[in-house]
């Protein structure tokens, strides 16, 4: 993405997609809300095309690859389906995710490990169209040491435990989950991966994450969706840019 230096931060639109789909109308367009999240300074912005289209659909990441000015994040199952559609499309990056239909977000990282090659040959096409290959993973070593094993370009760190034992004041855990995530960035980045960290993050959350030196890029939906809501999304992204920087500067 564009500013090398400086830690990115991709939006992710997927629940404008979701208060669409909630009554089956046209609107809210996600893709006008990615053109307000570039506008409002997102350096990328990040879709998940699930398997049972429940927010992105198909004809969303066709108006997203025609319209946006900043690299398109293509989240997706390693399915065949997805790599068609990826083949297709060839974005900037794609994040492969692990996806169950029965969970109401990305609950746990990829199983790189367990899978390596089967996920090897599945990235393989990818990489070749030109496209950043991301896994979404834990903080375990042995995973990370498997998402570089494969040709990885990317890992992106599942922030979701650090911040749910925040918002539940179990704070050695969470200190424990940040320790680890540190840790992981550090071997990671070591391994020649770039590092990215999402899932979960607030305003309140972010910043010991924002800290970490060798992540370069959060992705963050649904709590800046959320805060869209009462201050609107430029305010929204901007305070989250704000409270990134001064994390990162300290
Ligand atoms: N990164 C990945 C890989 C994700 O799957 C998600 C959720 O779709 C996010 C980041 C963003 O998480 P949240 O919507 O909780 O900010």
């Amino acid at each position: 993405m564009t500013n090398p230096s400086k830690l990115r931060l991709g939006v992710n639109i997927d629940h404008v997609a979701t208060v669409r789909n909630a009554r089956g109308s046209a609107y809210p367009d996600p893709v006008r809300a990615a053109k307000l999240a570039e506008a409002a300074g997102a350096n990328g912005i990040t879709a998940h095309l699930r398997e049972d289209r429940r927010h992105i659909r198909d004809a969303d990441i066709d108006g997203l690859m025609a319209a946006l000015t900043t690299p398109l994040n293509f989240e997706m199952a390693a399915t065949e389906e997805m790599q068609a559609i990826a083949l297709r499309h060839r974005p900037y990056a794609v994040c492969i995710v692990p996806e169950k239909r029965e969970e109401r977000t990305t609950e746990g990282g990829l199983d790189v490990a367990g899978d390596d090659k089967r996920l090897a040959r599945f990235i393989a096409p990818l990489r070749e169209a030109g496209s950043r290959v991301s896994l979404f993973i834990g903080h375990e070593a042995s995973q990370i040491r498997a998402a570089a094993r494969i040709g990885a370009a990317v890992v992106e760190l599942h922030t979701g435990a650090y911040c749910d034992y925040h918002y539940a004041g179990e704070v050695d855990q969470r200190d424990a989950e940040l320790a680890a995530l540190k840790e992981g960035a550090k071997l990671a980045r070591s391994l020649g991966l770039e590092v990215h960290a999402g899932h979960g993050l607030t305003y309140e959350t972010v910043a010991p994450i924002a800290a970490i030196p060798e992540v370069m890029e959060l992705n963050i939906g649904h709590f800046l969706m959320a805060e869209s809501l009462f201050v609107g999304m430029e305010f929204a992204i901007r305070e989250m840019r704000r409270l990134m920087d001064a994390a990162r500067n300290a």
